[in-house]
């Protein structure tokens, strides 16, 4: 934890910073009526559905529901801390503002042996770096790079480094250094002999690049044998801090890249990787040699909306993407594959037809995940024979099948059409057999766009007056503390609702103004603080007369007595089965009085 930034610091840096400026730096905005508008950073869309709000310095997206004020913006965007938002904008706005570390904070240590792990890992990648750039041992490792295309530039952004070709240099080097034997042994970074119990490196002759942790830790190694040795990458071997299946290369530089661009690029190598970034794609990440887990696509998911799947283009390398590109499309991501000519990997193509051809012609032209899946399908098959053609349209049409727009089927239909001179209207015909038959089988999806408008479909009518009520509220104070005054003790039906304006009341105690995005930083819960910013840019008059308030309240109050009259109800008729006449005719009456309230 840090400190926490004086209230008087924080309304000083919000009066300094214009949100739309701030949010200009990431979504291009264009101005429409008052308020401006973009694509949305946080959800992938093609009309903008993204609003921001200069008179309120507030953001919503009607899209996804994301919305709140400039440091919330930030937060969520960058995935930083408020404190850190903080930071970013007082420099934005040239305000002084240092944070203290707590004390508990940096005093708070790993255990011994974890430091001891991270430290002979950092220590390493600046030695073998070192034994890289300014040693006469590590000259031949250094001109392999530099043929191989890697820049100096590159070589040092990426630590790479080398490994001497000595059976015990590193494991002397270790000790020398004060690192216990069962330390550097857990690490991976020496083995112990069988048959006398005495250590040898495991890294030797070697090009380095070090692993990094999503901190930019360094964690592991992979060493690249310089010749035909085998193997032709070395890993590290699991440990306390090195677990493959969550380790994505690159990710920790990769990250604001991913975030900001909101998609990935996914490798199958980390050679990839760094020819890629030298290349201009900087949001490149690479698995280490396995194939993509579910934590790898949870980590990719939480910071991009969309991936780019750039694997090797021979069999193996397609069989791949085709398993990615479906456990990424089952988290919501949405794929594109990007494939190279004539069987090279991204490093290759890039060493043979240069950066702009590879973003051009690689990254930029790549396939939507349908067009790959045509293509993965055609593997294999001699389209002219009819069986096999058949077959082939078949998996096409379960494929169109599945998709949930119609606009997007008939596009694909029409293309199959056209490509095998086939009739559109047999075809659709068939692709609809094939619906149905799915769904018989419940193998169909609901289509997004069904759940979206089962969500926003007609909200009953004390919701709407809530949120209007609160919409005044939050203008003006007299209005809030009206509002309390009228409901009597009573609550919002809402919970959220309540929530929010228990916040309010909280909130005006303390401060004399209403102002919308100041009191988005004293709402805690950022579930509440989208409601709020949902709620804010509502259109309403700024005036409320007194007939809509009692309109409103009404609706809200009514609510509670409908309730209540549906429990008597109930009662009533529980009272007369059990021929309790008179309790059934008392509960009536209580039913009366309460219909006289509506
Ligand atoms: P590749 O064999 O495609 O290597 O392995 P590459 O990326 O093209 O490397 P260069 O260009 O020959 O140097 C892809 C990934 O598989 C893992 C590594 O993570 C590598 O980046 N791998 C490969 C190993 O772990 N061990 C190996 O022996 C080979
Ligand atoms: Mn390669």
């Amino acid at each position: 934890m840090v400190d926490r930034i004086a209230e008087e610091k924080i309304n000083q840096i919000r009066q300094s910073v214009d949100i739309v400026e701030v949010i200009s730096e990431y979504v291009q905005l264009k101005k429409q009526g008052r308020n401006y508008f973009g694509l949305c950073p946080f959800h992938g869309e093609n009309t903008p559905s993204f609003s921001v709000s200069a008179d309120k310095q507030i953001f919503h997206c009607f899209g996804c529901g994301a919305g709140g004020n400039v440091f919330t913006f930030l937060m969520e965007l960058e995935g930083i801390s408020f404190q850190e938002a903080a930071v970013k904008l007082a420099g934005k706005a040239n305000i002084e503002l240092q944070l203290r570390m707590d004390a508990s904070v940096k005093e708070r240590k790993l255990p011994k042996d974890l430091q001891d792990l991270y430290d002979a890992h950092e220590l390493l990648r600046k030695f073998y770096h070192h034994l890289l750039i300014n040693t006469k041992e590590g000259q031949p490792a250094l001109e392999y790079l530099l043929n191989r295309g890697f820049t100096r530039e590159s070589i040092d952004k990426f630590q790479i480094g080398y490994s001497l070709d000595s059976w015990d240099f590193v494991y002397k080097f270790l000790i020398k250094k004060g690192f216990r034997i069962e330390v550097i042994e857990k690490a991976g970074l020496i083995i112990k002999r069988e048959r006398d119990g005495s250590y040898f490196d495991r890294f030797r002759n070697r090009i380095m690049f070090p692993i990094d942790d999503r901190n930019g830790k360094t964690i592991a190694f992979s060493g690249r044998a310089l010749g035909a040795d085998e193997p032709k990458y070395l890993n590290s071997p699991e440990t306390a801090i090195f677990n493959k299946s969550k380790i994505l290369y690159n990710f920790h530089l990769a990250k604001p890249h991913i975030r900001k661009m909101q998609t990935a690029v996914l490798f199958e190598g980390f050679a990839d990787c760094i020819a890629a970034d030298r290349a201009g794609v900087e949001n490149g990440v690479a698995t280490m040699g396995t194939s993509l887990t579910g934590e790898h696509v949870s980590l990719i998911r939480q910071n991009a909306q969309a991936v780019t799947i750039c694997y090797d283009s021979d069999n193996a390398g397609i069989e791949a993407a085709f398993r990615a590109g479906k456990m990424l499309t089952e988290a919501e991501c949405s794929i594109k594959v990007a494939l190279m000519p004539d069987g090279l990997d991204p490093d290759e193509f890039i060493k043979k037809f240069g950066s702009e051809k590879f973003q051009k012609e690689v990254i930029g032209a790549s396939l939507t995940w349908m067009s790959f899946k045509f293509l993965y399908y055609r593997r294999g098959k001699n389209l002219q024979i009819e069986g096999e053609r058949l077959a082939y349209i078949e998996e096409v049409l379960q494929e169109i099948s599945m998709l949930p727009k119609a606009v997007e089927r008939d596009h694909y239909l029409r293309q199959l059409a056209a490509e095998f001179s086939l009739s559109l209207e047999a075809l659709k015909d068939q692709q609809k057999q094939i619906f149905f038959a799915n769904k018989k089988q419940g193998k169909t999806k609901p289509s997004p766009s069904l759940k979206l408008k089962q969500v926003t479909e007609l909200k009953p009518a004390y919701h709407t007056a809530e949120r209007r009520l609160i919409n005044h509220m939050l203008k003006n104070r007299d209005v809030a503390f009206k509002v309390q005054e009228l409901l009597q003790g009573k609550t919002f039906n809402i919970d959220e609702h309540q929530a929010i304006i228990t916040y309010l009341f909280g909130f005006y105690e303390e401060h004399p103004d209403p102002a919308s995005s100041e009191f988005l930083n004293y709402i805690q819960d950022a579930k509440l603080r989208r409601i709020v910013a949902d709620i804010e840019m509502m259109s309403l008059n700024d005036e409320l007369t007194d007939q809509e308030l009692s309109d409103y309240l009404k609706q809200v109050l009514n609510h509670s007595i409908w309730l209540k009259i549906k429990e008597k109800e109930a009662e009533e008729k529980e009272a007369e089965r059990q021929s309790d006449y008179k309790k059934a005719a008392a509960i009536a009456m209580e039913i009366i009085q309460l219909r006289k309230m509506l």
